[in-house]
């Protein structure tokens, strides 16, 4: 488990495909994934888990509370030794918990055991660029603009752009060494 200020991330344990399943399924939050109208089978879900884990280039979290409840999830994936770098993708799934620091702290608590522990240099990730909260939140770890994906995503009737984010181990530890992230999570 590696532990946050306000999350923990554990692994995903084949109980959770019902939780996943829900949440892919969930149109208020597909919304922010560009997916609205997504559905997905729990089979369809289940293997996808079991696909992606059997890879090994990648690995999903469940984000809890500290009081053990599963509010979202997060992983890297795309994991490349000889580059030292991976993708990450998060989805805070309860939208009770939006806008209260939780997305930023899971994401802090990843990026520390990516950059700590396992030598990573560098994380990518993409976004719509509506997605204003969501790129707030990875800014606020470090997440740099590298350039804008043209009409990227067809969404809702309309092309969206994206926007690609980067963050190296540098900008990652800079922030720390101005006390804006906390790298003090273990993996337990
Ligand atoms: C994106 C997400 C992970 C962010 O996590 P979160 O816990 O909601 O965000 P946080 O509270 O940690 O931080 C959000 C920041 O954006 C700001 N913010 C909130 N709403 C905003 C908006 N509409 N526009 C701009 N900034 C906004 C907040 O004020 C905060 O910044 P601050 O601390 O400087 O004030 C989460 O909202 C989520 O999973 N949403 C649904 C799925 C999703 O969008 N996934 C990402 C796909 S790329």
């Amino acid at each position: 488990m590696l532990k946050g200020s306000l999350v923990n991330l554990r692994a995903v344990e084949p109980d959770d495909y019902r939780l996943l399943w829900r949440w892919v399924n969930d149109p208020e939050v597909m919304v922010y994934w560009g997916r609205p109208g997504n559905t997905e089978s729990l089979l369809e879900t289940a293997r996808q888990e079991e696909r992606d884990a059997a890879r090994g280039t990648s690995r999903k979290y469940i984000v809890e509370t500290h009081q053990a409840l599963p509010i979202g999830q997060i992983d890297y994936y795309d994991l490349n030794w000889q580059a030292r770098s991976a993708w990450t993708s998060i989805m805070i799934a309860d939208p009770q918990y939006w806008g209260g620091g939780y997305g930023t702290d899971s994401m802090r608590t990843l990026l520390t055991y990516l950059f700590t522990q396992m030598g990573l240099h560098r994380v990518s990730l993409s976004a719509h660029v509506t997605n204003t909260r969501a790129i707030r939140s990875y800014e606020k770890n470090g997440f740099k603009v590298e350039g804008t994906l043209r009409e990227w995503a067809f969404f809702n009737g309309e092309w969206v752009d994206g926007v690609m984010m980067s963050v190296l181990e540098s900008d990652f530890h800079e922030l720390a060494s101005k006390g804006a992230t906390a790298p003090t999570n273990r993996e337990a």
